[in-house]
């Protein structure tokens, strides 16, 4: 399938994520390629008169929230976020997911975290039977050490650990952070691991998303799949 391809049923599945957003909610904004289809979405529902506010993910989401003049929440305020939506890299079975590849996973973190509702969209190619193998682990660390820390990743996880570069340089989170990607073959235990990577000293959150997922929306080519998930 054609990444045009794939980009539609990306497009599907975040117009369906949209119908869940009714009129004066609080709405957190996702990062990424399918999630951008969402922010425009909702910003032809506010230009229809609908009256939304949004805490995005990531300046780039930011930016262009603007843009469709959809109302941003100051992040130093303690918001109360209706529903979340963003997308993913990886979902298993159990709806676990590997995000991150856009290097936005904190902020997405905290606003899943903190959403009355998660709404994860995603094309069918990002469903795995199981986390890891194609797509490597992204973890944010702090600057300091991170030599030291990305040992300690690899002793925990035997796997290769690769601080993550753009242009040459090492890639710098918004947060002034930077990033590891771990390359497991696999993760059997995800829970597990997001706890005992968490444990290392340096590291500030990891790109696994473990048990976080309310609902599921899967764009496929007979239609949007909807999946609804138990947070656990
Ligand atoms: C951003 O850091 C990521 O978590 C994205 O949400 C994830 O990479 C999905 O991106 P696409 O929708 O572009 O595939």
């Amino acid at each position: 399938m054609s990444s045009q391809d794939l980009d539609s049923l990306k497009k599907a599945a975040a117009l369906k994520a949209v119908e869940f957003v009714r009129d004066g909610m609080v709405v957190g904004l996702g990062t990424g390629s399918t999630a951008k289809h969402m922010v425009l979405a909702l910003g032809e529902k506010v230009r229809a008169g609908m009256r939304l506010r949004g805490v995005p993910t990531s300046n780039e989401t930011a930016a262009l929230a603007r843009q469709q003049g959809i109302a941003l929440i100051d992040t130093d305020h303690t918001w109360v976020i209706d529903v979340a939506i963003d997308g993913a890299d990886q979902v298993d079975p159990h709806f676990n997911l590997i995000k991150g590849g856009g290097g936005a996973l904190l902020k997405e973190k905290i606003v899943a975290a903190s959403a009355k509702q998660f709404i994860v969209v995603v094309d069918h190619a990002k469903r795995v039977p199981v986390l890891g193998g194609s797509f490597p682990l992204p973890i944010e660390v702090i600057p300091f050490g991170w030599g030291s820390t990305a040992r300690e990743i690899h002793s925990l996880t035997k796997s290769s650990v690769v601080l993550r570069e753009r242009n040459g340089v090492p890639f710098t989170t918004e947060a002034g952070h930077v990033i590891l990607d771990v390359h497991l073959p696999r993760i059997d235990h995800p829970r597990e691991l997001e706890i005992a990577l968490n444990r290392i000293p340096g590291v500030v959150e990891t790109g696994l998303f473990v048990g976080r997922t309310d609902l599921l929306l899967v764009g496929t080519e007979n239609g949007v799949e909807s999946y609804p998930a138990t947070r656990t």
